[in-house]
């Protein structure tokens, strides 16, 4: 609500509603002009009959203070979790980032709060040198795009991400990952056989942090580069999302079956990709540019499906594309409990191991790897070329 009730005309205090209007222990949200005509946004808050008023934007990223929760004095702003005293805008700890704080006067049970500020905020906080380096170097990026200023496709240079998101503990009780083995496979076919670079990414030797979810709490408070990176200088997501959105051009993860799923790794890091899909909805960006994904999926019982189509979901919502045949699956099938030969049946196939029983060495594994790795290079040249993304974006936004 805006008001342009003054207490005189020469004030600079705006009638914002009545006292009735704000309970103690609660807040309201205002809009306020100066009189310079600037809207500003204003928390007001009631605490046991004494009104106080803050800026309504977190100094943060602007989440909405008046929605968040109130202990005694202090707000804690609901999107990532800064508090700020009401009674000054200061932030409750040492050396946090503050917001203006603002005069209030009660004439007649109304409710007037002074446009210039008593205090103006202050920003303190710096993100870490990772995080902002990120941050420019996906801006760069996109703006490059945006300029459709492409770089020459370069046949020789295609990139390959793997991830393997197997938690096997090599410290603890080291086995060997059919997922992982297939991955290695298929990256050294990639280099040797089609001259590609590639780069292996084990998920269970990256520190990271949960999502925590902000995306629930309101689509805006979901940022790219995830603020849970911003706020831990140590968190290694970093390194994924450096690596899918600037460097691969073919994205291929590995994962073990664990009940009908893929592995707690995997969803682990894609909640975390949130943050990426979301800048889709939220702000029409999409950072995800002429890029293929291809799966690898194996388990000693069932599910390849089911596994499938759960990460091809996630991974073309993000804006990859598939090459033919862009999953390789492998499972000995429900009965198969002795688990202990699952490595030795399945690498049989991909590495001519003569030494392990006929039923293995007839495997299609071998071909199947070599197929989606195809698929996936063949793809990756033709999205590149074609200036696929670019391409679609641009009609769309224009139609
Ligand atoms: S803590 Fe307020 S917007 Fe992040």
């Amino acid at each position: 609500m805006i008001d342009r009730e003054k207490i005189n005309n020469n004030s600079s205090y705006r009638y914002v509603g009545l006292v009735t209007d704000i309970k103690s222990g609660v807040s309201k949200s205002y809009t306020i002009r100066t009189d310079g005509e600037q809207h500003l946004d204003i928390a007001v808050f009631n605490i046991n009959g004494k009104f106080h008023a803050i800026s309504d934007s977190c100094a943060h990223k602007g989440g909405p203070l008046s929605k968040g929760f109130l202990e005694g004095d202090i707000i804690t702003c609901p999107w990532h979790g800064w508090k700020y005293s009401v009674k000054t805008g200061k932030s409750a700890h040492e050396g946090g980032d503050s917001v203006n704080s603002y005069e209030v006067k009660i004439i007649k049970n109304k409710i007037y709060v002074n446009s210039i500020p008593s205090n103006v905020g202050k920003r303190i906080f710096k993100s870490s040198e990772a995080y902002l380096n990120l941050k420019k170097s996906v801006d760069d990026y996109l703006i490059l795009k945006s300029n459709n200023n492409i770089l020459p496709v370069d046949d020789k240079k295609v990139r390959f991400l793997g991830i393997s998101t197997t938690n096997s503990n090599d410290k603890v009780a080291p086995r060997k990952s059919t997922s992982e083995d297939a991955l290695h496979f298929a990256l050294e076919y990639a280099k040797k056989n089609l001259e590609a670079e590639t780069v292996m990414i084990k998920l269970r030797d990256l520190e990271f942090n949960h999502c925590e979810g902000y995306y629930s709490k309101n689509p805006n408070a979901c940022i790219f580069p995830c603020t849970i990176s911003e706020r831990d200088s140590e968190d290694q997501m970093i390194q994924i999302y450096e690596k899918v959105i600037l460097w691969a051009d073919i994205v291929l993860i590995a994962t073990p079956i664990r009940w009908g799923s893929a592995s707690s790794l995997y969803y682990k890091m894609i909640q975390r990709m949130n943050c990426v899909q979301n800048q889709i909805i939220s702000h029409d960006r999409y950072l995800i540019r002429d890029k293929v994904a291809a799966f690898i999926i194996t388990g000693g019982q069932d599910n390849v499906q089911h596994v499938a189509g759960e990460l091809m979901s996630f991974w073309s919502q993000l804006g990859f594309v598939f090459g033919k045949f862009p999953f390789v699956g492998w499972t000995r099938g429900w009965y198969a409990e002795d688990t202990e030969n699952n490595y030795d049946a399945m690498t049989s196939s991909l590495k001519n191991n003569t030494s392990v029983s006929k039923e293995y060495q007839n495997s299609k594994m071998y071909n199947d790897l070599v197929k989606t790795i195809n698929g996936a290079l063949e793809m990756s040249l033709l999205v590149k070329r074609n200036k696929y993304d670019q391409t679609v974006l641009h009609r769309s936004n224009n139609a």
